[in-house]
């Protein structure tokens, strides 16, 4: 999935809360050095080059990598942003202080593979802090609907389960093997609009994931359906009545490598 398509930057700007939250948990010093995994167009990236972090930030999707380079230009920071994937990341072992992942990682279709190399490239007192949806409310609803759509009109069995990146057990599965220990709290984080429909237009305009089923659906006449079903949601969902917001609840998941015992 090339998430380069569209204009996914007004969309991860409604993500700059949860990527403040992320960069404040991590807290990292000036100087130290950041590698931020699904940088996208840079939000978690930037936050850290404004503290004075020296950040790298990987993405597998080149003109989201572009967009991100330009902002950090535009602000005067200093950060470099590189192909990658979360499954094989381009860098050194143990070159990160702090690994931060804004919603990214999460999409890593192998997240043991993600895991070992977030263990790989972290120091060894390295942090990492990622955000993570919890399942349920609008947002989730409108993923399920569209992925119904897409696996009802390919033919397909659909895709398995998502990682539960938000679940402490799973994730403990997953980074223990590596040293590190896992905390997770949970925040909010809104969605607004001038209404339902605006929404749901905005995401079928601008978002990669939308624009895909679309390319999908539209020659089927199938997107009608699936935009009706959206709205019906987004409309049940609404807490503004004069206007649009449906609030989606995440986790911010620290993962921090136990201190060795000492014989
Ligand atoms: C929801 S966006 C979040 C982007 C950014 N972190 C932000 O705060 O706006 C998900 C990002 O994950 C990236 N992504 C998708 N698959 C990935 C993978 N396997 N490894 C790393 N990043 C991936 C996408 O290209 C996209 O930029």
């Amino acid at each position: 999935m090339d998430w380069s398509p569209g204009h996914y930057e007004r969309i991860a700007a409604q993500l700059m809360p949860a990527a403040s939250v992320v960069v404040g948990t991590a807290a990292p010093g000036p100087e130290e050095r950041v590698l931020d995994i699904g940088c996208g167009t840079g939000n978690a990236a930037v936050l850290a080059a404004r503290r004075g972090a020296r950040v790298t930030g990987v993405d597998p999707a080149e003109r989201l990598l572009e967009v991100a380079r330009e902002r950090a230009r535009a602000g005067e920071l200093q950060a470099t942003f590189i192909r990658g994937e979360a499954g094989a990341i381009p860098m050194a072992d143990a070159c990160a202080d702090v690994v931060v992942s804004n919603f990214g990682v999460i999409f890593a279709p192998d997240p043991p593979a993600a895991a070992a190399e977030i263990a790989r490239v972290s120091a060894p007192q390295g942090r990492v802090v990622i955000s993570a949806w919890i399942p349920g409310g609008a947002i989730s609803v409108l993923v399920r609907l569209r992925a119904e759509a897409i696996a009802s009109a390919s033919g397909s069995a659909g895709a398995p389960p998502p990682f539960a990146w938000h679940d402490r057990d799973a994730l403990l599965e997953l980074f223990a093997a590596y040293g590190f220990s896992i905390s997770i709290h949970e925040e909010l984080l809104a969605f607004r609009a001038a209404s339902p429909q605006a929404f749901i237009e905005g995401e079928l305009r601008d978002h990669p994931m939308w624009i895909a089923a679309r390319a999908l659906l539209e020659p089927r006449g199938e997107l009608e359906a699936l935009r009706d079903r959206a709205l019906a949601a987004l409309e049940a969902a609404n807490e503004d009545l004069d206007g649009f917001c449906v609030t989606s609840r995440y986790v911010v998941v620290e993962a921090r490598r136990r201190p060795a015992a000492v014989s």
